[in-house]
């Protein structure tokens, strides 16, 4: 069936597991598409398969490593070039570490704040600035269960992802008068190739991980209603309301247990 289109979707790595099953959902439903990540290769395959199962009218990809300050200012720009109103951003490029912290390079760390928080900064307030004057638009965040759990051997990240939930929910409240809305995805651990790029392979997270396409599609009905919050699967839920109310001591504890070896194996 002739999907209608909706506008523009951009999305932050969206060449690889959580947001390339969010990107197929928005192409699917009939969305123009901005796809971002650094490898053009994985972006130009994305965009054939896309253009070939969907009806898709308008996929633009835009290489790039957001993790180089003012990498997301050149998407931005790219953008404007192009002509393409952005209707719906999507953070989801995001990587991790896992290690000890003193143990861990210092560049590494300033890779992964550069693209978990900084370029998340910049292309949200670029983009939102844009969708303020339309009164219109949808963001979403990726988030993770971390950012309720001080994560020992993960800490960066975890603080990472700690800051985005806190940045999206004070924009929900700045955005509470408008027609914009801010989602965080609370992803528990994910059957994805993050695992691998952080060193977290045979971790007793990656060996409880939820599948990525079950995770995108609660996050994109999550986002389409406009809810706040959605932790994702209903697997990690209690786990992601106990690390709320308990102190922070006894939830990094818990965390530290995840992020060991799986002797199980
Ligand atoms: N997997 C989990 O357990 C889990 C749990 C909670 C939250 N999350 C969050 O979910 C998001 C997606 O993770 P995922 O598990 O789907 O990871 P993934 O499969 O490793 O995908 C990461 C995507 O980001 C892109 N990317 C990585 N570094 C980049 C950079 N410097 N500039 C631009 N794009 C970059 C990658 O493409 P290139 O390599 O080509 O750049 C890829 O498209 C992340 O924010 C992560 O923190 C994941």
């Amino acid at each position: 069936m002739e999907s209608v289109n909706k506008g523009t979707a951009l999305i932050t790595g969206a060449s690889s597991g959580i947001g390339y099953h969010l990107t197929r959902l928005f192409a699917k439903d009939g969305y123009d598409l901005v796809l971002v990540a650094r490898t053009a290769e994985n972006l130009s395959r994305l965009s054939e398969e896309l253009a070939s199962e969907f009806s898709t009218r308008r996929i633009t990809v835009v290489p790039k490593d957001l993790s180089i300050p003012n990498a997301a200012a050149e998407v931005y720009q790219e953008t404007k070039k192009q002509g393409i109103d952005v209707n719906i951003l999507v953070n989801d490029a995001g990587i991790g570490q896992r290690g000890f912290f003193w143990d861990i390079d210092f560049s590494k760390y300033q890779e992964i704040i550069n693209l978990n928080i900084l370029a998340v900064v910049q292309l949200t307030q670029l983009y939102l600035n844009d969708m303020r004057e339309r009164n219109e638009g949808r963001i979403l965040n990726l988030a993770s269960i971390a950012a309720y759990q001080p994560t020992p051997m993960l800490a960066v990240y975890a603080a990472s992802k700690a800051f985005i939930l806190s940045l999206s929910d004070a924009l929900i409240n700045e955005l509470k008068d408008t027609n914009i809305t801010v989602t965080s995805l609370i992803p528990g651990p994910t059957d994805t190739d993050f695992f691998n790029k952080a060193d977290m392979e045979h971790t007793v997270a990656a060996s409880m991980a939820d599948d990525a396409e079950k995770v995108a599609k609660e996050g994109y009905e999550a986002l389409m209603k406009g809810e706040h919050h959605v932790v994702a699967t209903a697997k990690v839920g209690a786990q992601a309301a106990i690390s709320t109310v308990m102190p922070n001591e006894l939830v990094s504890k818990m965390a530290r247990k995840y992020m060991e070896e799986d002797k199980s194996k």
